[in-house]
């Protein structure tokens, strides 16, 4: 049995990172011995049905509750997800904090922030630090090289204006060096690897208003909103045996960054 893990599998694009590696799974008639785990924090229903229809694949699916802002939920999640799954192929750190909508909408920016910093930042780090070395440990010679792989976010290195760039920027930049490090880390028994998503249409692009709404399709050379799938996609890529030279790097997902002055174009140049 090969385990895959995602966290913050609930919704979004966990969701669809765990369906798309189930896919990935079932096709290569790996279905009776690959078993995805779906982290999830609240969300059980949520959860529930990113497992149905991984089950639908033909592909065993549990589903398990922790919250990552929290040590001790932490270490307790690690420990079971690596007794229930044995050996550990794939594990994507996906889970973040929507202080976007919902409750966490009204905090003020200090306490986003902090709770950013705790869920994103920490616990993230806290878990793959238990779990890459298990993972390098249990890789084997001329065995597929196990992967690891991070969500990051394609502004994070250049920055942007506001509240939302001043918090997410720094949160996802520590994410995005921690995985470059841990890749040097764990080499070559675990390859690492950082997906960084640019405007993507999950809970918060559903509800936007209609400047960022014409903003984040705009800002994409492909002229449309990001797709989860899109993200899940490139995160399949980077955990198959296709990617097996490549650790260490970032891949933007993000149609493209546009760079193209909105005004009159001048031929002089
Ligand atoms: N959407 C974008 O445009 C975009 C762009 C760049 C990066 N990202 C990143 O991509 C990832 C997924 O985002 P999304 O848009 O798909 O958001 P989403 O639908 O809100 O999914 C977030 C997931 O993280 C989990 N989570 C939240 N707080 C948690 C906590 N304290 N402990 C454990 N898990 C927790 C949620 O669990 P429950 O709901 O079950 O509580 C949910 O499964 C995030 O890391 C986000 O920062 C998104």
């Amino acid at each position: 049995m090969t385990g895959i893990v995602v966290t913050g599998g609930s919704s979004g694009i966990g969701r669809a990172i765990a369906i798309r590696l189930a896919e990935d799974a079932s096709r290569q008639n790996s279905a009776n011995s690959a078993q995805v785990l779906v982290h999830y924090r609240r969300n059980r229903d949520g959860a529930v049905e990113t497992a149905e229809q991984i089950k639908r694949l033909g592909v065993c699916c549990e589903i398990m509750a922790a919250d990552l802002s929290r040590p001790d939920e932490v270490h307790r999640f690690a420990k079971d997800a690596i007794e229930r799954l044995g050996v550990i192929s794939t594990w994507v750190n996906n889970a973040g904090v929507d202080v976007l909508t919902g409750e966490a909408a009204s905090w003020s920016f200090d306490e986003k922030l902090r709770m950013l910093l705790d869920v994103d930042v920490c616990g993230t780090i806290a878990l793959s630090r238990i779990i890459g070395p298990v993972m390098a440990d249990q890789a084997k010679p001329g065995d597929v090289t196990p992967s690891m792989v991070f969500i990051g976010w394609d502004q994070a290195p250049v920055g942007m204006e506001g509240d939302a760039g001043m918090m997410f920027g720094p949160v996802k930049a520590a994410v995005m060096a921690f995985a470059n490090s841990l890749a040097q880390t764990l080499a070559p028994h675990v390859r690492v690897n950082t997906v960084a998503p640019g405007w993507i249409q999950t809970a918060w692009g559903e509800t936007t208003s209609a400047y960022w709404n014409e903003r984040a399709k705009t800002q994409a050379l492909m002229n449309r909103w990001g797709r989860p799938e899109d993200i899940a996609e490139a995160v399949a890529y980077l955990a198959s045996p296709n990617a097996g030279f490549v650790t260490g790097q970032t891949i933007n997902v993000n149609g493209g960054w546009n760079r193209k002055f909105e005004g009159r174009h001048d031929d002089s140049l």
